[in-house]
C-alpha cells in the first residue's frame, strides 16, 4: 500500500516531467522577448546617426508599447523567467564540457545582470522611482561619456549571448543556414550602428549643453542605495546557485550511480541523474548534439537496446523532437533522457555531425511507410542508337533526355530518385496527399510527352530516328527510407523506395513495348488522382511478374493523351 508521501511525491514527479519539457521552450521564448526588446533597443540608438529628434520620435513609440500594462507585464516575465531558467540550468549543470559556445553563452549571461542592474534602475527605475522624465536626454545626460565603456561592454554581453541563443536554435534550420551570412552581417551591423548613434547623439547633446540633473540630493543618493541593494541581491543568489551547484555535484560524485553500455563501444559507471549525452561527454565518448542539448536538433538520439522499460518516460519537448523525426518508440534524445537504471545503447548519429548535416537524418533515416506513386521512364532503342555514333554524341544525347525529362518530373513536383542507364526512377507524393502524388505523377508524364517531342524537334539533325520512350506509373504503399551505411551522412544522404509497389511501376514500363504504347497506368493510380479515362486511353489487364491477379492498366499511344490534372 502505497503512503501519502509517496502518493504525493508520485504526483508531484509526474508533473514534474510534464512540466520539465515546457521550461526548455519558456527558456528560447523568454530570451526571444528579451532579444527583440534589445534589437529594438539597438536599432533605436542607431538613429542618433540621423538625428536626435529622430532618436526620441522612435523612443516615444518604443515606450508607449513597452511601458504599456501588457508590454511591462510580457518583458518582466520574460526576464524573470528567462533570469530563473537559466540560473537553474547551471545550478543542473554537471560538467563543464560545454564547448565554447556554450559556456561563453552561459559566462556571459551571468555577466549580464551585473551591468543591467545599473542601466534598468538609472533609467526605468528612475522614471518609476522619482517620475523622472527618462527621454534620450536625459539618457545621454546621464550616460555620455561616463558610461560609455560599460554601455559598450553591456552592448557586448547581452548581443553575443543572444545571437549564440539565436545560432544554436536556428542552426538546424536549413532556411538559416542559406542565410548565414546576412544573418552574421547583422548580427555585426545591428549593434555597431546602435553604439555608433549612442556615441554620435551624445557628442550632438554635450554640443548643444546637455540638462541639468532631474534627481534631488536625496532621491540621487536612493537611487544608490538601490543600486547597492540590487547589485548585493544578485551577488547573494549568484553565490546561492554555485552553492547548490556544488552539493549537487558531491551528491551526484558520492550517490547512486547506474551504468550505461555503448553497443559496440565502453561500458561505463555515471551517477543517476546525468543525461546520457552527459555520461558521454564525461567519459570522452563522441556523441553528437548539434544543438548543445537543447532539445532542438535530435543529433543526439540513441537507441535502446536493453533497460527500455525501465526508463521515465520522455519529456513533452523530447517527445514533440522525437514526433518529428519519425522515431520509433525505442530510440530516446541523449540530451533528455536521465536514465534511472542500467541501460544500453547505441548512439545512432556520426559525433562530427554539422549542423548543416543533421538534416539528412530526418524520419527517413529509419524508413517510413507511405502510400505514394511511382513513375519510371526509360528511352527505347538506346541501343541501337547508339550504334557507330561517336561517345561524345551519345552521352551530349542521353544527357538532354534524362536533363529535360528531370526538369519535367521535378517542375511537377516530382522527386527524381534515380537514373538508371537510359531510366529515370521518381517518386510522387513524398509529403502530400496519395491523391495528389497520383495527379502529380500523370501530370509529370504529360509533361514528359510535351518534352520528348521539342527534344525531337531540336535534335533532328543528329538523330536518325526520333527519340522514344516508355513511361510506367503506378500507386501503392512503399517504403520510403535512405540507404546506405548508417554513420556516414554522405551515403545515408540517399533517399529511395522500395516494395512491391516499385517492382510494379518498373514492369508496367516495361509493358509499354509489348502494348506499344508510350504510357501505362495501372487502374488504382488513376482511381486515386481522381481523374477519369477518355477516349484516347485505352483500358487493359497485364500479367505482372509476382502478381497472382492480372493487373488492370488504363495505356495511351501518347502521354499528352492522359486526362488533364487541373
Ligand atoms: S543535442 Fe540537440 S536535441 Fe539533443
Amino acid at each position: 500500500m502505497m503512503s501519502a508521501t509517496q502518493a504525493w511525491r508520485r504526483v508531484a514527479r509526474r508533473w514534474w516531467r510534464r512540466l520539465r519539457p515546457s521550461l526548455t521552450q519558456l527558456r528560447l521564448w523568454s530570451g526571444l522577448v528579451l532579444f527583440a526588446f534589445a534589437t529594438a533597443h539597438l536599432c533605436n540608438h542607431a538613429l542618433g546617426l540621423i538625428s536626435l529628434e529622430a532618436m526620441q520620435a522612435a523612443q516615444d513609440m518604443r515606450l508607449a508599447l513597452t511601458r504599456s500594462l501588457l508590454g511591462t507585464v510580457v518583458l518582466c516575465t520574460a526576464a524573470l523567467l528567462h533570469f530563473c531558467l537559466g540560473l537553474w540550468q547551471f545550478v543542473k549543470l554537471r560538467m563543464w564540457r560545454l564547448g565554447i559556445r556554450g559556456a561563453v553563452q552561459l559566462l556571459f549571461g551571468l555577466l549580464i545582470p551585473v551591468l543591467l542592474i545599473r542601466h534598468v534602475l538609472g533609467t526605468r527605475g528612475a522614471h518609476e522611482l522619482y517620475g523622472v522624465t527618462d527621454s534620450y536626454a536625459y539618457a545621454l545626460w546621464a550616460m555620455w561619456p561616463n558610461e560609455a565603456v560599460r554601455l559598450a561592454l553591456l552592448v557586448a554581453l547581452v548581443w553575443i549571448h543572444g545571437c549564440l541563443g539565436l545560432h544554436m536554435w536556428l542552426s538546424p534550420k536549413p532556411w538559416y543556414r542559406r542565410h548565414l551570412w546576412a544573418f552574421y552581417g547583422l548580427a555585426v551591423l545591428i549593434p555597431s550602428m546602435g553604439y555608433a548613434g549612442y556615441v554620435a547623439a551624445g557628442r550632438l547633446q554635450r554640443q548643444l549643453g546637455g540638462i541639468s540633473s532631474p534627481f534631488t540630493p536625496d532621491q540621487y543618493e536612493g537611487l544608490q542605495q538601490q543600486l547597492g541593494f540590487w547589485a548585493d541581491a544578485y551577488y547573494a543568489i549568484l553565490a546561492a546557485a554555485v552553492a547548490v551547484w556544488l552539493l549537487l555535484l558531491l551528491g551526484n560524485k558520492f550517490g547512486a550511480r547506474i551504468t550505461v553500455r555503448y553497443y559496440n563501444g565502453p561500458t561505463v559507471t555515471a551517477p543517476r541523474g546525468l543525461s546520457i549525452l552527459e555520461v558521454s561527454l564525461q567519459n570522452r565518448i563522441p556523441h553528437a548534439a548539434v544543438c548543445g542539448g537543447r532539445a532542438r536538433c535530435s543529433t543526439c538520439r540513441v537507441r535502446v537496446i536493453e533497460g527500455l522499460d525501465q526508463l521515465p518516460p520522455p519529456s513533452l519537448a523530447e517527445l514533440q523532437v522525437l514526433r518529428r523525426v519519425g522515431a520509433p518508440a525505442n530510440v530516446r534524445l541523449g540530451c533528455q533522457l536521465r536514465p534511472t537504471a542500467n541501460l544500453t545503447i547505441s548512439t545512432l548519429l556520426p559525433a562530427n555531425l554539422e549542423p548543416n548535416q543533421a538534416a539528412t537524418f530526418d524520419k527517413y533515416h529509419w524508413g517510413v511507410e507511405r502510400e505514394i506513386t511511382l513513375l519510371f521512364c526509360d528511352l527505347r532503342g538506346f541501343t541501337k542508337m547508339s550504334e557507330g555514333r561517336l561517345s561524345f554524341d551519345v552521352v551530349f544525347v542521353l544527357n538532354q533526355f534524362l536533363g529535360r525529362m528531370a526538369e519535367a518530373i521535378e517542375d511537377s513536383g516530382g522527386f527524381v530518385d534515380k537514373f538508371m542507364g537510359d531510366g529515370i526512377m521518381a517518386i510522387f507524393g513524398m509529403e502530400g496527399t496519395p491523391e495528389d502524388g497520383a495527379r502529380r505523377a500523370i501530370a509529370a508524364a504529360r509533361a514528359m510527352s510535351g518534352v520528348l517531342d521539342s527534344l525531337n524537334q531540336s535534335l533532328h539533325e543528329e538523330l536518325r530516328i526520333p527519340l522514344a520512350m516508355g513511361i510506367g506509373i503506378h500507386s501503392g504503399h512503399a517504403i520510403l527510407g535512405r540507404i546506405g551505411s548508417a554513420q556516414r551522412s554522405e551515403s545515408v544522404a540517399h533517399l529511395t523506395a522500395l516494395g512491391e509497389t516499385v517492382n510494379i511501376a518498373s514492369r508496367l514500363e516495361n509493358a509499354t513495348k509489348d502494348l506499344g504504347v508510350q504510357v501505362a497506368v495501372s487502374a488504382y493510380a488513376l482511381k486515386i488522382s481522381g481523374l477519369l479515362a477518355n477516349d484516347k486511353t485505352m483500358p487493359r489487364t497485364v500479367e505482372i511478374r509476382g502478381l497472382s491477379q492480372p493487373l488492370d492498366i488504363v495505356v495511351a499511344l501518347r502521354a499528352t493523351s492522359l486526362p488533364q490534372p487541373e
